[in-house]
Parts: structure tokens; sequence; C-alpha cells
């Protein structure tokens, strides 16, 4: 609770910046009218591409201002454009801290819109998402969604990270464009406001249980904690993992934080070993949670490693390789056995892309879906209706049956897993 109030007020100072920073700086973005998809400045964007024949998009390549290549999906003018497609947007992290998470996402996403394009789209209308980069950063995540909001996109997905969430959930509430989160899970993001739901399990609907599995398989009574102390997700992990530590009897034997970009990990591991703990816990987005991991292995640390949201990537593994094994880390969906539409993805996202889905890109396939399912019963496509559409959300998809909590956070359980064979196999 403590954590969510923080956050709460943290949230309303940057709903405040927020704001004013729509008013004051955001103003150069596309027009309003035409459905033009240009690559925020700065972002490395890629737009998704429209499946169907008798779409009157074109596909035009520019160079992008920061190096490499930007695909830009450019609506035709004069077209009767708009009536025939749904646009959505998506803000999510194609470069910087978060860019292992948006990767996968983005993939995931486009294999669900073309999927549902090709069977028919929303009520015989094509779905196109405009995919932009937020560069794991807050500002630049407003910069997207202020052009979302010039565009008229019917709701959007993303950001990719709490932190940028913060900032940018604020202005789609104020223009009332549902905002659906496929992976913050820090607490108090759907307390921006009514038209912010997310189908990501929160940190405290994932940690409290990962504790205690751990407990009771590895023995643990004491443990060392560490945190980035620079980020919404990882500062609320930490609040929840401390609660849930105490909640199970579990002594903290010291505290250590870091800070993104962190790359040498001596000090924190050396005060860690000296403290003897049974177990390292850690809240930690990838980067920073592979140095730290590299480090206590480097140090001759063979204690197990929990971690929460930020660890569910294979790259962890990749990565890694050996260091990376016992590890436990909470989620919200595994690969391993899961419903039809669960097995059903893993087989064709690997078949499409050559790697498996990860817990990311399974939470953003859903959440494509259940963005149609909501858009398919709305009584319009205004975002009030669409919001409320949502509320009643009933569907299957890879992540379970799903529907909305009253909070508008989701509604199914989570799992733990560890690292076995390279592997994350589900411990309970
Ligand atoms: N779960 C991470 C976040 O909320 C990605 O920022």
């Amino acid at each position: 609770m403590s954590s969510n109030k923080k956050f709460g007020s943290r949230l309303a100072l940057v709903a405040l910046v927020a704001l004013a920073l729509s008013a004051c700086d955001l103003g150069g973005t596309a027009s309003s009218t035409a459905p033009t998809a240009t690559p925020a400045a700065g972002s490395n964007a890629v737009t998704a591409s429209p499946t169907t024949a008798g779409s009157s998009m074109v596909m035009t390549n520019t160079a992008s201002m920061g190096g490499g290549t930007a695909m830009t999906n450019t609506a035709s003018m004069g077209g009767d454009n708009m009536a025939n497609t749904v646009m959505l947007g998506a803000a999510l992290s194609q470069s910087k801290t978060a860019k292992v998470y948006g990767d996968s996402q983005s993939k995931a996403i486009k294999m669900a819109m073309d999927e549902i394009n090709a069977a028919g789209g929303i009520n015989g209308k094509q779905i196109t998402i405009d995919i932009q980069d937020d560069a794991s950063n807050p500002k630049q995540a407003a910069t997207v969604y202020q052009k979302f909001i010039n565009d008229k996109v019917i709701a959007i997905i993303g950001p990719t990270l709490s932190n940028s969430a913060a900032t940018a959930d604020p202005l789609a509430q104020q223009a009332q464009i549902p905002v659906l989160a496929v992976s913050n899970t820090a607490g108090g993001i759907v307390d921006i406001g009514d038209y912010i739901y997310r189908d990501s399990l929160s940190e405290a609907q994932v940690i409290p249980n990962t504790i205690k599995v751990a407990k009771a398989k590895l023995n643990i009574s004491k443990v060392a904690l560490i945190y980035g102390n620079d980020d919404a997700f990882t500062k609320a992990g930490y609040s929840v993992f401390k609660q849930a530590l105490a909640a199970n009897g579990i002594t903290i034997t010291t505290e250590q934080t870091f800070q993104k970009g962190n790359i040498n990990f001596s000090a924190q591991i050396t005060a860690i070993k000296g403290s003897n703990p049974d177990a390292i816990v850690a809240s930690a987005l990838l980067p920073e949670g592979e140095g730290m991991i590299k480090e206590a292995r480097n140090q001759g640390m063979t204690v197990p490693i929990i971690g929460g949201n930020g660890f569910n990537s294979a790259k962890l593994m990749s990565d890694l390789g050996q260091q990376a094994e016992g590890v436990y880390v909470g989620a919200a969906w595994n690969s391993a056995g899961g419903n039809q539409a669960s097995q059903d993805f893993v087989k064709n996202f690997t078949a499409k892309y050559g790697n498996a889905p990860d817990q990311f890109a399974a939470q953003a396939y859903s959440g494509v879906y259940i963005l149609a399912d909501a858009l398919k019963r709305a009584k319009s496509m205004s975002g009030a209706d669409v919001r409320d559409a949502l509320k009643t959300t009933k569907i299957t998809v890879p992540l379970g049956d799903f529907t909305f909590l009253p909070t508008r956070d989701a509604n199914h359980t989570p799992v733990v897993q560890m690292v076995q064979g390279g592997k994350f196999v589900v411990v309970q």
C-alpha cells in the first residue's frame, strides 16, 4: 500500500509535468486530420505494416535522425482510409534500457495484428498499429503519446516501462484515449485514470507468491536485497519484495542500490557477500540484473538469486549461460503448457521469428486481441465507448481466460519459474 501511495503522489506530480509538456513543447507533431505516421523526432520507429490487399496504405522508407532506418506507413491522402482502418498506437522501447522487452513486444503485436486482419479485422475494418519508439524514456514516451493524440488513434498500447507510463499515461487520460499497458507492473499505473487498463500482472500480484514459493523450495531465512533506485518499476518491486519477505519471516542482511546504466556491481556484491545471505533478491531491469548476477557469480557466490518481472527474457540465459542457472523469476506467463491459445501462440511465433516468445511477447500479443475484442463490442469508436467495452472483457488469450478486475488490473494467476538447462521451467 505504501509504495502505491508514494507512487500515486509522484504520479500527480508527473501528470502536471506531462500536461505542461503537452501544452508547451509538443505542439509540432503530425496534423490531427491526416493519419500519417511520421516517427517522432529522435525515434527509430518501425510502423506495423498493413496486411491485406485493399488497404490504402503505402510504405515509405525514410532515413531516421538517429542512425538506422525508420520504416513508416503513410496513409495515402484523399482515400477513405480513416473509414476503412482502425488506427491504434503502440509506444514501445525499441532503444536503450528496455529494448529487449520492446523488441519482443513489437514482434508479438505485429503478429497479432496480421492474424486479426487476416480474419476480417474489426467488424470488417483493418487494424493499423503505429509502433513508435519510446526510447525507454518518459519524455520520449510523452512525445510519442502526443503524436498519437494528434493522429486521433482509437487506443494506445504501452509504453514498455512503468517509468514512462507515469509521465505519458496522464496525457491519454486527459485526451480520453484508452491505454492498454502490456508490461507495466509498478503500483499506481491504473490509478492514473479510468482510461488506463493493463493486462500485465503488477508486482504486488506476482512477488508475494514468488517469495512464498522460493522460501518453501529453497529454505531461505535471510536474504540480501538489491534494487534500482531510479526507476518506478524497480522501486515498486523493491517495496513489494520487502513486504513479502517480512510476511514470510525472512530477514534482510543488507540493502544495496544501483542506477540505470550501472555496469560495475563490485561494491554492491562485496557488501552482499560480506552479509552472508541465503539468497539474493533483486528488483532490476534486465541489463543491470545481468550485471549483478555476473558479478555475484564471478565473486564465487553460489546462493540462489530471485528476481521479478524484469528477468523475463531468454536473453538472461543467452547472455549469462551457466551463470543464470538456478535463478528464480516471478512471471505472469510461461511458454510451457498453458491453454490452446498459448500453445498455438508459441508454435506460430517460433515459426515466424525463429525464437520462442517470452512473457513480454505473450502479454503484448494477448493485449492486441483484448483490444480488438473490445473494439468489436464497443458501441462506437469513441474513447468512452472503447473504455467501457474494455471493462466487460471476457476472452481467452495466451495469458488464460482473461478478465479485468474492477481496478482495471489483469485478473489471472502468476507463475514462478527457474532457469534450468538454459530454459525457464515452472517451479509452481
Ligand atoms: N515491468 C517493467 C515495468 O513495469 C517492464 O517497467
